[in-house]
């Protein structure tokens, strides 16, 4: 995967650590929701860090706050009516908190990738899956269609998806829920991600 699209950006994921940083730190992390019914204390307090080739699991009850506390550091909350009321999201020494929507487009599938908990809410109904897979790779590496369908069919076929030619020109709704699944693995893989997020 050493193609790369001509632009300026340097992928954060080649930067080094700073001494003495971790490569992702989760620091007293706070989203609440300010709703029409009071304000959901969604994360409260927050705190994790991850080094290079470590596997860290969170555990924690129904609605403590997992799938929202990655879904901000993916930058995908909406404020309002989220709003983060405390605490830092550290990426190899950078504040993910101070990014702009433009570097988080850059950062989201090619930095930091995640496996959503619910991959109806995040498969597009209306798209073939080739192309939902070839996405990031024709946004963040500057493939071809040709090329990203290409390597959409060998990744479908590395997450264990049989016929996998075929399987690029169907939807979404041609698909059980367990090779969906499989559909989002292989799109959070594709652009081989420093972090991967598996939300369940
Ligand atoms: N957009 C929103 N508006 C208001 N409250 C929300 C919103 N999104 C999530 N919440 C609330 O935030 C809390 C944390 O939800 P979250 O989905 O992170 O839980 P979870 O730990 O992932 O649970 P599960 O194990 O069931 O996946 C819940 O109380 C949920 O109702
Ligand atoms: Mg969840």
């Amino acid at each position: 995967m050493a193609k790369k699209k001509n632009t300026n950006y340097v992928d954060l994921k080649t930067k080094p650590i700073p001494e003495g940083k971790h490569l992702l730190e989760v620091d007293n992390l706070k989203m609440y929701f300010h709703t029409e019914d009071g304000v959901v204390h969604a994360v409260d307090g927050v705190s994790y860090t991850l080094d290079r080739g470590e596997t860290l699991g969170v555990v924690g009850e129904s609605g403590s706050g997992k799938s929202v506390t990655h879904m901000t550091i993916m930058g995908l909350i909406d404020m309002p009516p989220g709003k983060i009321e405390g605490g830092d999201i550290v990426y190899r020494g950078e504040s993910l908190l101070e990014k702009s929507e433009e570097e988080m487009q850059h950062i989201r599938g090619n930095d930091i990738a995640m496996i959503f908990q619910d991959p109806m809410t995040s498969l597009n109904p209306v798209y073939k899956i080739g192309r939902q897979v070839g996405e990031g790779l024709r946004l963040h590496r500057g493939y071809s269609k040709q090329e990203a369908q290409e390597r959409a069919i060998e990744l479908l076929r590395l997450v264990g998806i049989p016929n996998p030619e075929k399987r690029v020109n169907e939807y979404p709704h041609q698909f059980s829920g367990g090779m969906r699944q499989r559909v989002m693995i292989a799109m959070a893989l594709a652009c081989d991600p420093d972090i991967l997020i598996a939300d369940e």
